[in-house]
């Protein structure tokens, strides 16, 4: 049985914005900018990304090497655009390669930013992405056990979310993804609770590892890779990493998400990379590199400990999988 789930998130990208949301999108971009002459780089966004009939896979411009970056060799780009999960566009991981580059439309884009902030608005894409952005090869362990490694384009969030003034209610940051099922066909089929929804503490979305994504391997990002903007969590089990965000809410209580509320027994919050906790049904312990024929022992916070482990020093986790 399908079942109708309403949703106030399909924003269509054509937006026309009321006349405070658009004054304080007016001030947003001039703070921005004011930023970005302190900081001598030029205007706002990556000019490229400014374009409305810009394509996947086109070279970005002005991209520098950020930190954290491993010297793991990166996972092929085939692999990458291919071998995919986005249920959006069908469960297997083939299907978003075949559908998402058809049917998905990620320009013109709008995000809507709002709760416990004091700039709150519907942003076009193009004035959230800075002019300067970075690559970072990031370790990316799927929940079911495979691996890449992935060189990723994208900036700091926490860049971002200092822009938009958090009070000091917002503990954490929901995510939305676009709900269309025009776009998103996989939507007509109630597998999940649609739209996809992702959550993350106030220091986890603040933390330095944590990015936006608007590419990968130097080119503007693929659809099925979540265009044109994804998060990117790699401490985090992949399905943190929610793909083509249309919201970002700030709220005081943690987030209900997607994944959580399908099988609360098996995925939870928090999904830390974490080899001492197994998910109910398989080991959590090894993971198997694409790409590679042998396994390979999974590191805690996949590998991240160093960035990350502070934030969960008084947690039990195995409480909070
Ligand atoms: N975001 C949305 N909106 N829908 C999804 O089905 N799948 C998640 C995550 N983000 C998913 C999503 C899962 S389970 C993983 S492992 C990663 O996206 C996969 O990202 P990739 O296809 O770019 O490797």
């Amino acid at each position: 049985m399908l079942i109708k789930i309403k949703t106030n998130l399909d924003i269509p990208s054509s937006e026309i914005t009321d006349k405070k949301l658009y004054l304080n999108r007016r001030e947003f971009i001039r703070a921005a900018s004011m930023a970005a002459v302190t900081a001598a780089s030029g205007s706002l966004g990556s000019d490229l990304l400014m374009s409305d009939t810009v394509q996947a896979g086109e070279k970005l411009e002005g991209v520098v090497k950020g930190p954290y970056s491993t010297d793991e060799k990166p996972t092929s780009y085939t692999a990458i655009t291919t071998y995919n999960n986005f249920y959006e566009f069908g469960t297997d991981k083939e299907s978003p390669a075949e559908i998402a580059p058809k049917t998905l439309k990620p320009r013109p884009w709008s995000v809507a930013v709002e709760g416990e902030i004091n700039k709150p608005a519907v942003y076009h894409l193009e004035d959230l992405i800075p002019k300067t952005l970075e690559e970072r090869v990031y370790r990316h362990r799927c929940v079911e056990a495979w691996s890449m490694v992935i060189p990723w384009v994208g900036f700091p969030l926490a860049d971002l979310i200092k822009r938009f003034e958090p009070t000091s209610k917002a503990k954490f940051v929901e995510f939305t993804t676009l709900y269309d099922p025009e776009q998103m066909p996989g939507q007509k089929r109630a597998i999940l609770k649609w739209p996809y929804v992702e959550g993350l503490r106030m220091d986890e979305a603040m933390n330095p590892l944590t990015i936006l994504a608007v590419g990968l391997y130097g080119e503007v990002l693929p659809n099925q890779n979540g265009a044109p903007l994804r998060l990117v969590v790699p401490w985090k089990y992949g399905f943190k990493s929610i793909k083509s965000i249309v919201k970002i809410r700030f709220v005081e209580e943690q987030p209900m998400n997607t994944w959580a509320l399908a099988a609360p027994d098996e995925y939870g919050f928090y999904a830390n990379v974490n080899p001492e906790v197994d998910h109910p049904r398989w080991s959590q312990a090894r993971e198997r590199r694409v790409g590679e024929f042998f396994k390979r022992k999974t590191l805690m916070f996949n590998g991240y400990a160093e960035q990350v482990a502070h934030m969960y020093a008084n947690m039990d986790l195995r409480t909070y999988f």
